[in-house]
């Protein structure tokens, strides 16, 4: 093994594991699911996933790969005898990585589209003809009413909301003065509410609109009103151009197989160092002025109660796949890392910071994203699957470097992305440098050429391939992988070589029986009653 390469030091192997761990995941699966999901009971489900599965399984494939200084398939043999049936998971974990990368590397293109976007100064304002055009639509018709009646009503005393109402049959009548104030209180939300839901908005929206026109600076409160809906449709039409797809996938992939070729020291450890502190920052400064900006927090509120209709026993199963997606585990890239750490680390304690880090994104990207579709009154479609691109804009464009601002932020989710991808990468290039004793750079070319004709179906139908196949990766084959991993450590692998990583300063000796006992009963259990629930739902 002494020809192995190895991380330059502790920090850059948590780095450069956090590096795998955190990317579109946090920044933009996340927010999106929960979202999706009605954030609340989904949220807190994840984070008990990450703290009973996501650690354990992270500590057992950091401590499988440094302790046998191998990928996967040969940590498994390493482990578990040459003849070992879990040696199929290392081959799983290699088919899986094909799979996710192949529409990941979709994904990580659109941070591309919108850098190039920025660059055209396509935020700062909406062209004049596509303006026109919105304002006709059925959509920026009801944008600009909704921020007409919002706006005038704030504007009106007690007695013109109380007619607003009476006029459009709303006030009941057996309302007692203390209701009847907290409904003025906070009319600017409740009323255009309660007339939007009884379909009294349009006839009072076009009476407000009207005034508004006559005012000076009704074009310039255009452009405003209509951004939002601008915001959507641009990401929309995007998603169309199958052509910029495929484009974008194909610089992502070039470049991907351009990094990994160059080998652990030259590549991915230049990349991390600056630009994932970088990304800290940001992402603390901008959930920070989302937080600010949304005074009722609203954003905040659906984070932690959400709305429990939109959660479903699907639900719990993606939580727990997020659980395995978001910290990169069960197929095999945390063995891999793992297989390149040097003596000074250790399992345990670095997986502790990995997992932290990670969770840390993901909260705070929910944090900076919700708020601003609250307070622009976005109304996110198919799912809110773009709503990392089509929300932060928005309050990107508003700080002093405008288009610079966007550019940066979505320079760094290209960068989160292509250190995921990375990692996905190397666990097909470990396998073929180990196994089939190619050389690094024909081995990053082949496997890079082979996903990326795999991802052209994902860029071609977004709807019906490309979420389909997510949900086989994220919510079946990487917890299946996990779930393995964890039988695999927990009841077959030799056992001194994982128990070694709890002997370290800080770490009460106790922990290991836990960590044993999650992985051999918990896990299997768990994943039985998920799963077992979800089968008896469907069906
Ligand atoms: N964890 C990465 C992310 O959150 C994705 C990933 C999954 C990377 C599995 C490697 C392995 O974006």
């Amino acid at each position: 093994m002494s020809k192995r390469e190895h991380w330059s030091g502790r920090i850059l192997f948590i780095l450069a594991a956090a590096g795998s761990a955190i990317g579109l995941g946090n920044l933009w699966k996340f927010p999106y699911i929960s979202w999706a999901n009605g954030g609340g009971l989904f949220v807190l489900l994840y984070i008990f996933f990450i703290i009973l599965l996501g650690l354990p399984i992270m500590i057992s494939e950091i401590a499988m790969g440094k302790a046998t200084g191998t990928g996967p398939a040969g940590a498994f043999r390493a482990l578990g005898g040459q003849k070992t049936p879990f040696r199929f998971v290392g081959y799983l974990g290699v088919a899986t990585a094909l799979l996710l990368l192949s529409y990941y590397s979709v994904v990580a293109g659109w941070s591309l589209e919108y850098t190039a976007k920025a660059i055209g100064g396509e935020f700062e304002s909406i062209p004049p003809a596509k303006l026109e055009q919105l304002a006709q639509s059925e959509a920026g018709i009801q944008a600009l009413q909704t921020k007409a009646l919002k706006q005038e009503i704030a504007f009106a005393t007690d007695s013109q909301k109380e007619e607003i109402l009476r006029d459009s049959g709303l006030l009941q009548a057996n309302l007692r003065d203390d209701e009847m104030q907290i409904l003025f209180r906070n009319s600017a939300e409740k009323i255009p509410a309660l007339l939007l839901e009884k379909g009294k908005a349009d006839e009072w929206g076009t009476i407000f609109l009207n005034k508004v026109q006559s005012s000076e600076d009704f074009v310039a409160w255009r452009q405003e009103a209509l951004k939002p809906l601008h915001s959507d449709t641009m990401f929309a039409d995007f998603l169309s151009d199958k052509t910029k797809l495929i484009t974008w996938h194909s610089v992502i992939m070039l470049i991907t197989i351009l990094i990994v070729a160059g080998g652990i020291k030259g590549g991915i450890e230049n990349a991390m160092k600056i630009f994932m502190p970088l990304l800290f920052i940001i992402i603390i400064f901008l959930t920070i002025n989302s937080l600010l900006l949304d005074k009722e927090q609203e954003g905040l509120r659906f984070l932690l109660w959400g709305d429990p209709s939109r959660f479903s026993a699907k639900s719990i199963v993606e939580a727990l796949g997020h659980a395995f997606f978001s910290l990169s585990l069960g197929m095999g890239v945390m063995i891999t890392y793992g297989s390149y750490m040097g003596r000074g680390n250790h399992a345990v304690k670095d997986s502790i910071w990995i997992v932290s880090a990670d969770t840390f994104v993901s909260i705070s990207a929910t944090l900076m994203i919700f708020p601003i579709i609250f307070v622009y009154g976005m109304q996110p479609t198919s799912g809110g699957a773009g709503i990392l691109f089509t929300a932060l804009p928005l309050e990107l464009v508003k700080f002093p470097g405008k288009s610079l601002f966007v550019f940066i932020f979505y320079i760094l989710v290209f960068i989160a992305a292509i250190t995921s991808a990375i990692s996905l990468i190397e666990v097909v290039v470990t396998y073929l440098i180990d196994e089939k004793k190619m050389k690094r750079y024909h081995a990053a070319l082949s496997a890079g050429i082979f996903i990326y004709l795999l991802g052209i179906p994902s860029a071609l139908w977004i709807s019906g391939f490309f979420t389909r196949l997510d949900f086989l990766v994220s919510n079946i084959l990487l917890p299946f992988g996990g779930l393995l991993i964890a039988i695999f450590a927990g009841w077959v692998a030799e056992q001194k070589a994982i128990e070694n990583e709890f002997h370290a300063k800080g770490i009460p000796a106790w922990t290991f029986a836990v960590y044993r006992f999650v992985l051999r009963i918990i896990t299997p259990v768990l994943f039985a009653a998920v799963f077992g629930h979800l089968l008896l739902s469907a069906g």
